[in-house]
């Protein structure tokens, strides 16, 4: 990166985003082709596409192994048209856990990627749930045109339907599967054509037309096809609302691209979408007042923390997003609420480009802050003011259970570990208030379980076991003093802390659920956690 001097113009360029999507739909292979459209990655052209995207993954791998934190961390950025892009990773697959859906607190928008064949599925809607809670803005990508997909206005009304958001088509594709031929693009009046030929190139053509009457299109498409296109683009522009940038930005509208990842087929669209119509970093929420990304001082927080792979040293990084300032390596910055500043002499910074490490950030870069276990997730950090970012939230786990070492003489440990653990965001802990009880341990996700036990395990040698545990799900109760102390007198056997202290309800099942929040109307019980 080279010396910043027009902060202002950087903050602007800046587009920080995630992309969500189900296991399937396409993910890494839009990731890997969004690097290579913006030169992060080089594929050699001639080279059988699956070979070479295999090398770029694990390339990739390899970079990330030698920054020493795993590709479930990755940050990417990387710069295309004139736009500087961070693109964070959301472990959307097995390892689905708390991690992905905190990652949505530190983008400025997403793109959610959905298999035209299947539409909206479980885990997309999910984490478009967590977008909502902070009004992220959405464009989706409809990924494996090149297949046989559903029909694309049952998709649209699909999306709008399920996620309750106004949709509306920025492409509109010619043909599908085999007949697939590429797009209209119905924002600009342009025609992208797709080129079946090379996957490891970017060789579509694109041109410019003045409207669906074009000439020029008559000599790209047999007439029945403009003609279908003709009466569709009209049909959709009479049954959607116009695109409106204002409803996109503040997350109640979604523009829709249609594409091939595998086939780098309107990837460079889907891109050039995300630069031209995605905000820059904006005001983040925080107490006592809101930040802008302009003003001097460096802020930020902290939204997920990664073990490092040596283990050796129990080295921590802390990933933090900047929402203001001129950060450059060397700051001091101190966490609010501690008294110690944390010396930041080596930030971890992700270019994918020129892969030194970088000696200045703005608002909307992610930086890396190796330390070992002073920084929590949700910590703000500044250079001493007082100021606390909101709605880093936590998630009331989906699946629970009891866990136990399997020599009981290591308990203690176990609780130190599972507190560390816990401050990392791998998983929920909670002590139940009956002492005679096990710790329980909640995810989002099954696999989470697995990845838990096995870093007890490697990390601080305790082996262990789990137990079913009858519990439905977890809420943070919360309310008067005097009330919460009467809930907690009759219902001591359901009542556990997490490890903040904060009072959990563990239900026994839906019915136990609805009686308890009936029962006890003057206490709030909590699926979502606000950091304060
Ligand atoms: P994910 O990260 O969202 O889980 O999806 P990923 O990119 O791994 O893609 C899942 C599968 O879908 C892969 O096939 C991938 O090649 C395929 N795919 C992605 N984009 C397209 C597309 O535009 N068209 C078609 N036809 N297929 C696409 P796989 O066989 O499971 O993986 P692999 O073993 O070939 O790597």
């Amino acid at each position: 990166m080279t010396d910043i001097t027009d902060i202002g113009a950087e903050i602007a360029r800046r587009r920080t985003f995630a992309i969500i999507s189900h296991p399937d739909a396409g993910k890494t292979t839009l990731t890997e082709k969004l690097l290579l459209f913006s030169g992060a990655i080089q594929m050699a052209g001639a080279v059988k596409a699956r070979g070479e995207q295999r090398r770029a993954r694990s390339d990739w791998l390899k970079v990330e192994r030698e920054r020493g934190i795993s590709v479930s961390a990755s940050v990417m950025s990387f710069e295309h048209d004139g736009f500087a892009f961070n693109l964070l990773d959301t472990p959307g697959h097995e390892d689905f856990s708390e991690d992905t859906y905190r990652t949505l607190t530190a983008v400025d928008s997403a793109i959610m990627v959905i298999d035209a064949a299947k539409g909206i599925e479980e885990q997309t809607r999910k984490l478009f749930e967590v977008c909502r809670l902070r009004d992220v803005p959405i464009i989706t990508f409809v990924n494996k045109m090149d297949r046989e997909a559903r029909d694309p206005l049952e998709l649209i009304d699909e999306i709008e339907q399920t996620l309750a958001l106004d949709v509306t088509p920025a492409a509109w594709p010619i043909g599908m599967g085999r007949h697939f031929r590429g797009c209209y693009h119905v924002l600009d009046d342009r025609m992208v054509l797709m080129d079946r030929g090379d996957r490891s190139s970017i060789n579509d053509a694109s041109f410019s037309v003045t409207g669906l009457d074009d000439p020029t299109i008559g000599e790209h498409l047999p007439r029945d096809q403009w003609q279908e296109l003709k009466d569709q683009v009209t049909m959709v522009r009479e049954l959607c609302p116009a695109f409106d940038l204002q409803a996109y930005r503040e997350g109640h509208m979604t523009p829709v691209f249609f594409g091939s990842a595998l086939n780098n087929f309107g990837v460079r669209e889907l891109l050039e979408g995300v630069g031209r119509l995605a905000p820059s970093p904006r005001r983040q929420p925080a107490t006592p007042r809101d930040v802008a990304p302009d003003e001097d001082k460096v802020t930020g927080f902290v939204f997920k923390i990664q073990a490092n792979m040596d283990l050796k040293h129990r080295d921590r990084i802390a990933f933090v997003r900047l929402c203001s300032g001129h950060f450059k390596r060397g700051m001091r910055l101190l966490p609010v609420g501690s008294t110690k500043a944390v010396n930041v002499s080596a930030p971890v910074m992700f270019l994918a480009q020129d892969r030194e490490i970088a000696d200045e950030a703005v608002a909307g870069d992610i930086i890396g802050i190796p330390n070992h276990g002073t920084l929590r997730i949700g910590d703000s950090l500044t250079e001493g003011e007082e100021i606390r970012f909101t709605g880093i939230p936590s998630f009331a786990p989906e699946l629970l259970r009891r866990i136990r070492p399997e020599d009981p003489m290591k308990a203690k440990h176990l609780g130190r570990a599972l507190e560390q653990l816990a401050e990392e965001g791998v998983a929920a802990v909670m002590k139940p208030r009956i002492t005679s009880s096990a710790w329980v341990v909640g995810v989002v996700g099954s696999l989470q379980f697995d990845v838990l036990a096995d870093r007890i395990r490697t990390e601080y040698g305790i082996p262990v076991s789990y137990e079913t545990v009858e519990a439905y799900a977890a809420r943070w109760v919360s309310g008067d003093p005097a009330e919460m102390k009467r809930f907690a007198d009759n219902n001591v056997s359901a009542l556990s802390d997490d490890h903040t202290g904060r009072p959990v309800f563990l239900a026994r099942n839906a019915w136990h659920l609805n009686r308890t929040v009936e029962d006890w109307p003057k206490l709030k019980f909590d699926k979502v956690k606000n950091q304060v």
